[in-house]
């Protein structure tokens, strides 16, 4: 998304001006010079100063704000202030308050409080965009709307009780079909008429915060349906700010895994996808990976936003570790590496007071520039400018894809068996992990993501099968490709009803097994998959737990089985033939040197293509652009370390020293090679 009037990789963050006075203002702007920034994103919480009463409205803060960043060339990406309403609003119109899971009514507090439903939220919400798009649709300074921010959380109300029977109307147009898509014979749960479908909630059929569901096509349905009252209320501010303009792009900020919303659906009404990255001290570098590959993957590849991170520590985990020296840079090169054209920060100046007091930031507490974290930021500032050109829409080239899917999780979250402790992503990330590992690069896409582009796909745990999907996947394999699948797939419909007749259903040809039964023990309990001829790296013993599928072979050839328990010698591992491709069924969840040995075999079956050979910790992937890549050699080690190029002579394009053949990276270090 190169910008005309920024073409540069876009440097700056959250930036609160109405919590200070005019004499930090102007020291705001001389260290924003200092450090290299260039845009900032303002009014993400100043509804209550925006709207101070019913028929008021004051953007004179506002009008200032943006003029002195704009006449100090710093541009701006501009919220609409809508991520928590103002007290006045909460008293007078109770109805825009929400009401949690246990069903009491929430007083004014928070933020994200918004019920979606409210018709108050959506009148006031849509006008004040409405108001802002009108103001400043023309300014010169904004890149980019920002709509409310972070939208989470679902509201349990009698509007939204109301409006998921609407809901409901449009999705099954009978009562019947209603009954029958939640299995509702099921303890006499029967409904006659709409009214007497009430909110799954702690009041009703969930329990635990939703962990624990009676019926999961009505709590699935739930979920969906507050998703979609959620991406309601985005669209209406947006469709006021593009009754003004056409061109500006319109974004709200995703939180990456974040569990509660279908991103893949929000995705198709965003023109950009922006995102906050804020990984703790333990997060694996290969989970905060596979999530910036899959907010790139949101929009088919398109390159992202990083809205938010934070250059030094947080405030809300338990421990807020500082991000040690060269982590900010690492970190800020790891999402530029996978997509990011813009490296944002929360936020630009700490705050004094309230909550975020102790959440790192740009400009801390002593108020100078003679600080570790402006240092850091000011030379990372002034390395975007120079590495701007090459970098900004470049995109990324993979052959292997990873099946993710929001309804799908929710499904599996939902499960009342067969184990507690079965994690979607966990899954997922165990078979992004092993690529991350080789350096391969792998995109996360959408069930409906066009297949022909890859060579391997890859849907760990793909236990909800949705129309259309098995035969997307049985062409994509009739036609050549590579597909994986696990234990506890192709077992329900899209309402989280079990396909009869075999699991795993209509997989059940494309894989050629059928499973009779699936034992769950605790994860601590390992079987055993016992290869008795060498396939590829893959021989010898590997440890499996958490699920076991008992399967039957009926086309496809038995690679390894089980080595303990009444089922030992039950296949683990299959592999069947199926038009030109293949399909390969991982019956257990496996240890990570099976992990690390499959892939390497479908790496040298299908030849797929290894960024770069690097010693454990090395990230190395690479971005292209005009058939020219550009390679981020990114070092999480705290050590040096060394990682191989070949033939390859690269120039990095910071201090312009060529590399060829095994080359040593500092600990925390990145290289940038062209
Ligand atoms: C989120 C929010 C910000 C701020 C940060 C703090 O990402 O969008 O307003 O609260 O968290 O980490
Ligand atoms: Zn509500």
């Amino acid at each position: 998304m190169m910008n005309k009037a920024l073409p540069k990789i876009w440097y700056g963050g959250d930036y609160n001006p109405e919590q200070w006075d005019e004499a930090t203002w102007s020291e705001d702007i001389r260290m924003f010079k200092l450090a290299g920034i260039d845009i900032a994103t303002i009014n993400v919480f100043a509804w209550a100063l925006n709207q101070p009463s019913e028929n008021t409205y004051d953007f004179s803060w506002l009008d200032q704000t943006i003029d002195r960043l704009y006449q100090n060339g710093i541009y701006i990406c501009l919220a609409t202030s809508t991520a928590a309403h103002p007290a006045w609003m909460a008293k007078r119109y109770p109805d825009i308050r929400r009401v949690d899971f246990n069903g009491r009514k929430r007083a004014f507090g928070g933020r994200h409080n918004s019920c979606p439903n409210s018709l108050t939220y959506q009148k006031y919400a849509a006008r004040m965009a409405d108001k802002l798009a009108e103001r400043y649709h023309n300014h010169p300074a904004i890149l980019v709307w920002h709509v409310s921010n972070e939208y989470g959380g679902y509201c349990y109300c009698e509007n939204c009780q109301k409006q998921f029977r609407v809901w409901l109307k449009d999705r099954y147009h009978t009562i019947e079909a209603v009954n029958q898509a939640w299995n509702t014979n099921f303890w006499g749960h029967t409904f006659y008429d709409w009214e007497e479908i009430v909110v799954p909630s702690g009041l009703s059929e969930e329990w635990e915060n939703g962990n624990n569901t009676n019926f999961q096509g009505m709590s699935l349905d739930y979920r969906r349906f507050q998703s979609d009252s959620l991406l309601e209320t985005y669209k209406l501010e947006r469709d006021q700010i593009k009754k003004y303009t056409s061109t500006t792009p319109v974004t709200t900020n995703l939180m990456g895994l974040y569990p509660e919303l279908d991103y893949f659906k929000w995705a198709k009404e965003m023109d950009i996808i922006s995102w906050d990255n804020y990984p703790s001290i333990n997060t694996p570098v290969s989970l905060t990976a596979m999530t910036h590959d899959l907010m790139r993957g949101l929009k088919s590849g398109k390159p992202f936003m990083l809205m938010e991170q934070t250059p030094s520590q947080q405030n809300w985990q338990p421990f807020n570790a500082l991000k040690r020296p060269g982590v900010m840079r690492l970190w800020s090169y790891q999402a530029v590496a996978r997509g990011a054209d813009t490296v944002m920060f929360f936020q630009l100046r700490r705050s004094r007071g309230a909550t975020e007091k102790y959440h790192g930031a740009v400009i801390e507490h002593v108020g100078h520039e003679h600080t570790r974290v402006f240092k850091e930021t000011a030379q990372l500032g002034k390395e975007l400018n120079t590495l701007s050109d090459q970098i900004v829409d470049a995109r990324i080239q993979a052959k292997v894809a990873i099946v993710f899917d929001w309804e799908n999780r929710w499904a599996i979250q939902l499960s009342s068996g067969p184990s507690v402790a079965l994690d979607y992503v966990e899954e997922v990330h165990k078979y992004y992990d092993a690529f991350y590992q080789k350096n391969i690069p792998v995109d996360m896409i959408g069930v409906d993501e066009d297949l022909s582009q890859y060579d391997l796909v890859i849907a760990p745990v793909l236990y909800m099968v949705k129309q259309g999907h098995a035969a997307r996947l049985k062409q994509f394999v009739k036609d050549g490709g590579t597909f994986v699948t696990t234990f506890f797939s192709g077992i329900v419909n899209e309402n989280d009803l079990v396909a009869l007749g075999g699991y795993p259903g209509e997989l059940r040809d494309l894989m050629g097994i059928w499973s009779e039964e699936i034992d769950a023990l605790e994860p601590t309990h390992y079987n055993e998959i016992v290869f008795h001829k060498t396939f590829g790296s893959l021989k010898g013993h590997y440890n499996c737990n958490l699920l076991f599928d008992l399967i039957h072979s009926e086309t496809a050839e038995v690679l390894a089985t089980y080595g303990d328990d009444f089922y030992q010698g039950i296949p683990v591992v299959t592999k069947n033939k199926f038009g030109k491709g293949q399909a390969y069924y991982i019956a257990s969840s496996p240890d990570q040197s099976f992990m690390l040995d499959f892939v390497d075999t479908l790496r040298k079956k299908l030849a797929l293509e290894v960024a770069a050979n690097a010693e454990t910790g090395v990230e190395i992937i690479a971005r292209e652009k005009d058939g020219k890549k550009i390679f981020f050699i990114l070092n999480h080690n705290a050590g040096n370390a060394t990682f191989d190029l070949g033939e390859r002579e690269l120039i990095d394009q910071l201090s312009g020293i060529q590399y060829t053949g095994e080359s040593e990276i500092q600990g925390h270090d990145v290289l940038i090679l062209s």
